[in-house]
């Protein structure tokens, strides 16, 4: 499972796994399963898209980013249709009032009304920072960033591009599905891999997004019940404070940790260096446990001090 290049997703969101495809894959490579890929949290979609799998199911209990892969999968969503569609409504958005914020607020509340996928592209692009939030109400809640010429020819390309790159990985026996977790994980067979990037405790809230210790606990409970491997993305500790739920819940699996910074998030705790944590429910001393400068080299396993 080498990879060579990052297939990166149209779509943006502040929790986005980018960067740490490269370690994600490097301990799917020890799991080395035979069966398919189960995601239950599948956000913008970095990790599927770049797993290599032939089968795979993909869920995310965020309906509108489904809905767009669902599209890209049919072929209904194509690059040529988002290449038109960005081209003039960047047009629209250059040539609009108030910096570009009067077409912006147009497309954000024909989203909010129709749920257009296209317009979920123009808003996951226009909006601040590369985030994706939605209201208690369930309307798409972030801020223009204030480009009215966001949408120049190079830009179109580079996400035209992107579109047609997920299109040529997502196969036809990839399954996507727009449940809870929950239904989900009992899912998986003997065999597959689980992997799962839930929203982290503690950290960003929004309407797809809430989490508390009662989903870590049912999330623990079908991990450690599952008959196939998993792997889970969680937060470690950073400069403030650590996560109780390691502790509470994950510390009999085996975990290493890596340095990661967080471009995007609401405040400034979400936007510092974090040390990111995979929980692996199999063997991985393969491979050296933590990177991280605070703590000692290659400890058999990094331990939240009581
Ligand atoms: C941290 S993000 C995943 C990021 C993803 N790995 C990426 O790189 O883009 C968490 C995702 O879980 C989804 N989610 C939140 N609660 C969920 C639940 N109860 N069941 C399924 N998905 C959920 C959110 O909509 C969000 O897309």
């Amino acid at each position: 499972m080498k990879i060579n290049k990052i297939i990166v997703p149209p779509i943006k969101s502040q929790g986005i796994k980018t960067k740490l495809v490269p370690w994600i894959m490097d301990i799917v490579k020890i799991a080395n399963p035979k069966g398919k890929w189960i995601e239950p949290f599948f956000g913008t979609g970095v990790v599927g898209f770049n797993s290599g799998f032939k089968e795979a199911i993909l869920n995310d209990i965020n309906p509108h980013i489904i809905q767009f892969y669902r599209l890209v999968q049919s072929g209904d969503i194509t690059p040529q249709i988002v290449k038109k569609f960005l081209e003039e409504e960047g047009t629209k958005l250059s040539k609009s009032g108030d910096e570009g914020y009067e077409y912006f607020r147009f497309v954000r509340d024909r989203f909010n009304e129709s749920f257009n996928p296209l317009d979920l592209l123009f808003l996951s692009r226009t909006g601040f920072n590369g985030m994706m939030r939605f209201s208690k109400k369930g309307k798409w809640n972030i801020p223009f960033c204030k480009k009215p010429n966001r949408f120049a020819q190079a830009y179109v390309t580079k996400i035209t591009n992107q579109v047609s790159n997920i299109s040529k990985v997502i196969c036809d026996d990839w399954i996507f599905m727009n449940k809870g977790f929950e239904e989900i994980i009992p899912l998986a067979k003997e065999g597959d891999i689980i992997y799962c990037d839930p929203p982290y405790y503690g950290r960003y809230v929004d309407y797809y997004n809430g989490w508390d210790e009662k989903d870590e606990e049912l999330l623990f409970t079908l991990l450690k019940e599952t008959k196939a491997k998993f792997i889970l993305s969680t937060w470690h500790h950073n400069d403030w404070r650590e996560n109780d739920m390691v502790k509470k819940f994950w510390s009999e699996f085996n975990i290493v940790t890596k340095d990661h910074f967080y471009h995007s998030g609401a405040s400034i705790e979400n936007r510092k260096t974090v040390v990111e944590a995979l929980v692996c429910n199999f063997d991985i001393q393969k491979i050296s446990t933590h990177n991280h400068s605070s703590s000692k080299k290659n400890s058999a396993q990094l331990q939240i001090p009581l």
